[in-house]
């Protein structure tokens, strides 16, 4: 049996990374892919450590796809997010470079400074804290490639609930938890399958460079914590409403993104929670 595969999903053991994979193989694209500390089952993925240049190089030789999707990270601490997603950045760019294969990354609103919202594509880049700083430096190892697309995406959410901002939500108020939220901290969340489908698109359509894939409405972090809290059926009154600019906390404000480039190359985004008063970028 070949060993090749079309498309690998690095970190398809994550969140996003297992939609991808699965968006992949709904329009019948052979994916491989792979975990690093959750195994999970398929004779198509492998354990890789990212930050291991080497190791990099090795499975990206053996399975020689056509396209690498990035959606690994981690962002626990400093020196994680160094290895993974600055390190992991510039290995995989190497090993693409060797290899030949395009490289598609997956890149966040949080490298703005969120002072502007509604960011496109030729905005520069003034990331705030610590992930925004190492996703912008990862942003910078893989536009050194001559083939890769840079996916700026927001908060993930998924109608399974499983995502990080449902399961936070979820474990804060059934424990009955009081949590504070803001109403002037805007982001641009996305349905997963919107933002699967979307790297679908844009990869048989061969785009490159910088693409935002967001969801159409921005929303305050309150206004989702709230929308989530519904979905999950819990009671939205233990989320108070709370300022970031009086919190002291070092936070993009408005890290809204536009979309246009993205629903003009056909890719379908939606407004998250359209029933809700939200900010949309024209
Ligand atoms: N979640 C969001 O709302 C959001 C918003 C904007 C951008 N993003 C970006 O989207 C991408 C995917 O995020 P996600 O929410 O899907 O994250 P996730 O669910 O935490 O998944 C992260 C993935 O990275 C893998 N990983 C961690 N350390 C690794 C290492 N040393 N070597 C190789 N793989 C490693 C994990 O593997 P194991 O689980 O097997 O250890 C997992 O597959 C990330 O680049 C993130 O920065 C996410």
């Amino acid at each position: 049996m070949s060993s090749r595969c079309d498309v690998c999903v690095v970190g398809a053991s994550g969140y996003a990374g297992s939609a991808i994979s699965g968006a992949f193989r709904e329009a019948d694209v052979s994916v491989c892919g792979t975990f690093f500390r959750h195994r999970v089952p398929g004779e198509r993925l492998r354990r890789l450590d990212v930050s291991d240049g080497e190791a990099v190089e090795n499975l990206l030789r053996s399975w020689s796809p056509r396209i690498v999707i990035n959606a690994a990270a981690d962002w626990s601490t400093k020196s994680a997010m160094e290895a993974t997603i600055v390190q992991g950045a510039r290995n995989l760019a190497a090993a693409c470079a060797d290899v030949g294969c395009r490289l598609i990354h997956i890149s966040t609103d949080v490298v703005f400074d969120g002072r502007k919202g509604c960011y496109t594509e030729s905005d520069a880049p003034r990331p705030v804290h610590d992930y925004g700083k190492a996703k912008a430096r990862a942003e910078v190892e893989i536009s050194t490639l001559r083939d890769y697309l840079i996916i700026r995406t927001s908060l993930i959410i998924g109608h399974d609930g499983a995502d990080a901002q449902s399961r936070w939500i979820r474990s804060a108020l059934s424990r009955g938890s009081q949590i504070v939220l803001f109403t002037d901290e805007y982001r641009s969340p996305i349905w997963v399958e919107d933002l699967a489908g979307g790297i679908v698109r844009l990869a048989e359509a061969e785009v490159g460079g910088v693409v935002h894939l967001a969801g159409t409405q921005g929303l305050s972090r309150y206004q989702l914590g709230v929308f989530l809290a519904e979905r999950l059926g819990l009671d939205p009154a233990g989320i108070t409403p709370g300022l970031q600019e009086e919190s002291g906390l070092v936070r993009p404000k408005d890290c809204t993104l536009n979309v246009n480039k993205a629903t003009g190359l056909g890719v379908r985004l939606r407004p998250l929670a359209p029933q809700m008063e939200g900010k949309y970028c024209v």
